[in-house]
């Protein structure tokens, strides 16, 4: 039977050995449901790229793993697989065959001197060597229109493409290989609140048709809000709360996370207080 979760996280640590050492994730313990949008919400530096590069074992030293297990529930075979237990062969087919990642700052990552059709078709090349050469340009076009780039773009270069476009190239790669999770480290944040909420709705849309997972990292609450279904909220290395949006958003149980819920001016809810308190101060 296909397990309801598509990642366990349990009692996951990672230790920065530099002087002083930094505890940037502290017995983190997560599971990812599949098909759901899982928001990790949390200000700058505490620990959300930390917890999603080291779940995939992309750390480096200083990095260290002082605790902890993560298990991917492989719908494909049907298995339970111990990340930390596979060989860097392994884990490197793995990674963009059932769990792909768009990298903080990623659209500024792609190639300037190769096209992005290219780009797409080496995904292929490397992970589809089945495929002949037709069959990857009808991938890699099928892919562009997916995420809303079109295949006639497929011989463009990054710098002919705008910033929007870029990212939903990343989004293209990310989603070749038709994974069960993608992970998304700030993948809008560096994009006008319009081409952001475009790039949103159809990352929702491709969820919807494809049934994968999406791990959303951002320090924008009010934006997951919009978009999770659960969200994580994380503080020094540690998970304080994790809810339904719905939830998070009517009744936050931390102290933290309405912290963070009114550090941002509400986008969603209620006005009224603002209108009452300019309503008085005219008065
Ligand atoms: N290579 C490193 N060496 C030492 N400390 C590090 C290293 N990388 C990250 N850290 C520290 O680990 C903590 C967590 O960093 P991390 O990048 O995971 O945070 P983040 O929540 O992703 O922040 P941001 O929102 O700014 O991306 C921070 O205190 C950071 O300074
Ligand atoms: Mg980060």
């Amino acid at each position: 039977m296909t397990s309801e979760n598509v990642v366990t996280v349990d009692d996951f640590s990672v230790v920065y050995d530099v002087d002083p050492p930094v505890r940037a994730v502290q017995h983190v313990s997560l599971s990812i449901r599949r098909g759901e949008i899982l928001g990790l919400a949390g200000e700058s530096g505490c620990g959300k790229t930390t917890l999603a590069y080291g779940v995939q074992r992309l750390l480096k030293p200083p990095a260290v793993i002082s605790s902890g297990t993560a298990t991917f529930h492989d719908a494909d075979s049907g298995r339970d697989v111990d990340l930390f237990d596979l060989d860097a062969a392994q884990m490197r087919a793995f990674r963009w065959d059932k769990v792909s990642m768009v990298f903080q700052g990623a659209m500024n990552a792609l190639n300037p001197v190769v096209n992005i059709g290219k780009q797409l078709d080496d995904v292929f090349l490397t992970h589809r060597p089945g495929l002949s050469a037709s069959e990857r340009r009808e991938e890699c076009a099928q892919l562009l229109d997916l995420v809303g780039v079109g295949r006639d773009r497929l011989r463009s270069y990054p710098h002919e493409l705008s910033g929007g476009m870029r990212q939903r190239v990343m989004i293209a790669m990310a989603l070749s290989l038709k994974p069960q999770l993608m992970i998304m480290d700030e993948p809008t944040t560096a994009l006008d609140v319009l081409v952001q909420r475009e790039i949103l709705q159809q990352i929702s849309d491709l969820r919807t048709q494809f049934g994968f997972s999406v791990v959303f990292i951002t320090h924008d609450l009010p934006l997951l809000l919009e978009i999770s279904d659960r969200i994580a909220v994380m503080r020094a290395g540690r998970i304080v709360e994790l809810d339904t949006a719905e939830n998070i958003y009517r009744r936050p149980r931390h102290e933290y996370t309405r912290t963070l819920l009114s550090s941002f001016p509400s986008l969603t809810g209620d006005r009224g207080d603002f209108v009452r308190g300019r309503g008085e101060g005219a008065a």
